[in-house]
C-alpha cells in the first residue's frame, strides 16, 4: 500500500509563537493515522528544533524541511546543508517548489543534485512539479512535467526512486484559490505514474506516492484524496489553520 501522507507547508509564514500553538492546536485533536497515514509539517529552518521537540512522542507526524543546499558542507553562507537536516532528525525535505523555481531560479538539473544529496543521507525528497497557466491553457502540460521529471529524477535508480514523494502542483492552483478540479488532478497524477511506469516498470511506479498541491482546504481534500492516483495533499494556506489543516489530515 502507498503511503497517504497530508503535507503542511508553511512557506515563510507565522511567528516561532505562532508555529508553536499552531502545532499544539493540531496535536491536540484527534487523528488515526497509522505507518501508511501520516503528517508532514514543512516549517521554516529557525522552527525546526522547536517543531522536532513538540512533535517528539507522537507517532505517524514528522518534520520537514522547506529546502536545502546541494553541497554537503563548506563556505555557502545562508545556506542549510542535508548533514544539518539529519543531524536534528529530520527525514523529510520539500525540493523544487515552484517557488523556489520561480524566485531562486532552481533548475531541473540542480534539483537532481539536491535529490542525490538527500538520497545519500535518507531524508525523503518531497519533489514538486507542475506547470504555469499558459502552459496548460496550451495543452503542453504532460510534456513540461515529463520533462521536470526525467531531467531531475530518471538518473535515479529504482531504489532511490522508491524514496522519492512527488508533489504535483499546478502552480495556477497555488495561493489562487482556483483549485485544478478532482478529475484534472487524477488526470496529471495518472499521467505521472505512467510515466514513472514506463521508466521504472510498473511496480515501482505503483509505489510512488504523488501528493496534489494546490488550494488544498478541508473542503475539498476528501474529493481529492478519493481518487486513485492522489495520494494526499502538499497543502499551503489552508495549512496554517489548524481547523483546516485537522480536517485534511482527517480527509486522508
Ligand atoms: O506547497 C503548497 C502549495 O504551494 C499550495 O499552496 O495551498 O496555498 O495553494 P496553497
Amino acid at each position: 500500500m502507498r503511503k497517504q501522507i497530508a503535507a503542511a507547508n508553511w512557506k515563510m509564514n507565522l511567528t516561532a509563537q505562532q508555529g508553536e500553538q499552531l502545532l499544539n492546536d493540531i496535536l491536540s485533536a484527534e487523528h488515526t493515522l497509522n505507518v501508511n497515514r501520516i503528517a508532514v509539517f514543512a516549517v521554516p529552518f529557525p522552527y525546526l528544533a522547536m517543531a522536532q521537540q513538540q512533535l517528539a512522542g507522537w507517532e505517524h507526524m514528522y518534520v520537514s524541511a522547506q529546502n536545502c543546499y546541494s553541497k554537503k558542507s563548506g563556505a555557502y553562507t545562508g545556506e542549510v546543508s542535508v548533514e544539518m537536516l539529519q543531524s536534528l532528525g529530520i527525514k523529510y525535505v520539500v525540493l523544487g517548489h515552484s517557488e523556489r523555481r520561480e524566485y531562486f531560479n532552481e533548475s531541473n538539473q540542480f534539483l537532481a543534485d539536491k535529490l542525490n544529496i538527500c538520497l545519500e543521507y535518507n531524508i525523503a525528497p518531497i519533489f514538486c512539479c507542475g506547470e504555469p497557466l499558459e502552459i496548460r491553457e496550451a495543452g503542453s502540460q504532460n510534456d513540461f512535467v515529463g520533462r521536470q521529471l526525467k531531467e531531475s529524477l530518471y538518473h535515479l535508480s529504482a531504489e532511490q526512486l522508491k524514496n522519492v514523494i512527488i508533489a504535483y502542483e499546478p502552480i495556477w492552483a497555488i495561493g489562487t484559490g482556483k483549485t485544478a478540479s478532482s478529475e484534472q488532478a487524477q488526470e496529471m497524477h495518472a499521467f505521472i505514474r505512467a510515466a514513472l511506469a514506463a521508466q521504472y516498470g510498473n511496480d515501482v511506479a505503483e509505489e510512488i506516492t504523488i501528493l496534489y498541491g494546490g488550494s488544498v482546504k478541508a473542503g475539498n481534500a476528501a474529493e481529492l484524496f478519493s481518487q486513485p492516483d492522489v495520494d494526499g495533499g502538499l497543502v499551503g494556506g489552508a495549512s496554517l489553520v489548524a481547523a483546516e489543516f485537522n480536517a485534511i489530515i482527517d480527509a486522508l
